[in-house]
């Protein structure tokens, strides 16, 4: 896998030429997964030598890779693609550490122009093979099902959609200011993921916490859908704040009975386990759905 400080570093070196090449490839990544040579001289209205010359930097770098019948875009020319974007924007000057790898993303963190401190999440989904068979199936339904390029663009559109849709509600979310391909710039949060946490002061109010988050996010008819003690962060003023939404489903979703209770199994669970605390599920499912 491509590493984004390389890929950062790539940024740098390229040169107009071959953003223009590349840029090609990106706007085919919805009807092409590979683009012939006919394909990439006519669509990027340059000279074939210059063309070539293009692709063959692109290979170099490998942003791309060659295949019998044309060339396909790789994982780091997206990424690549992605953060040119995001610094033409204005929206980063450039990254750093990285802040987190899961099992579908990597997040990196980043510096804005006005010197603040941001997380990148790129989405990574298929970098492992999964037997995650929910997800599988979900996907099955998707006619791009091996284009995960094109999965990976959509998977960051519904996350930014549902993070912008619950900013604008009372929750504790990480401000999201950007979407670029398959990437998006949010705050960067300075806190611990409570998996890591090894002692609380009050395991009892922190649940509370969590539970309230819950709430909000209900009360706008939005469930989590994979919360466990990985995707909620205690940060530095003591607040709660859930991560990772990319696979959260409205009130009218078939499961969605399903998932939060699921939900809430998993928060409880996760503070019966760790801190001993007796907390009566059912009573917590039913002040959250009668509404
Ligand atoms: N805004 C943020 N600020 C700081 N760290 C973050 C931020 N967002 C994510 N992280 C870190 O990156 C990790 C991965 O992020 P996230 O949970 O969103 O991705 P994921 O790949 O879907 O994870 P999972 O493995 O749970 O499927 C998090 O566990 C967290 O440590
Ligand atoms: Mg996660």
């Amino acid at each position: 896998m491509p590493s984004l400080k390389d890929s950062a570093r790539v940024v740098k070196q390229l040169e107009t030429l071959e953003y223009r090449v590349l840029k090609v490839f990106v706007s085919s990544i919805k009807h092409h997964e590979i683009i012939n040579n006919h394909n990439i001289l006519s669509y990027s209205n340059l000279h074939k030598d210059r063309v070539e010359y293009a692709l063959e930097n692109l290979l170099k770098l490998k942003l791309i890779f060659k295949t019998e019948k044309g060339f396909k875009l790789l994982t780091a020319g997206l990424d690549v693609f992605a953060l040119k974007l995001l610094v033409e924007s204005g929206i980063i000057i450039g990254i750093g550490n990285s802040l987190g790898i899961g099992k579908e993303s990597d997040v990196v963190e980043a510096i804005s122009e006005i010197h603040q401190r941001r997380a990148v999440k790129f989405f990574r989904i298929g970098r492992i093979s999964f037997t995650d068979t929910k997800r599988k199936r979900s996907l099955e339904k998707n006619k791009n099902v091996n284009n995960w390029l094109l999965i990976n663009i959509e998977a960051a559109k519904r996350e930014y959609d549902f993070l912008i849709k619950l900013k604008s509600t009372k929750m504790n979310i990480a401000t999201p200011y950007f979407r670029s391909m398959h990437s998006i710039v949010m705050d960067r949060i300075n806190g611990l993921r409570l998996i890591e946490i090894r002692n609380l002061h009050n395991p009892k109010e922190i649940f509370y916490k969590v539970f309230e988050q819950i709430r909000l996010a209900y009360n706008e008819n939005i469930i989590n859908g994979d919360l466990s003690e990985y995707n909620i962060l205690l940060d530095e003023n003591n607040d709660i704040l859930i991560i990772d939404w990319p696979q959260a489903v409205t009130l009218d979703h078939p499961n969605a009975e399903f998932l939060i209770r699921r939900d809430l199994h998993n928060v409880i669970r996760y503070f019966r386990r760790k801190f001993d605390l007796s907390i009566d599920e059912d009573l917590y499912y039913n002040s959250l759905v009668k509404k």
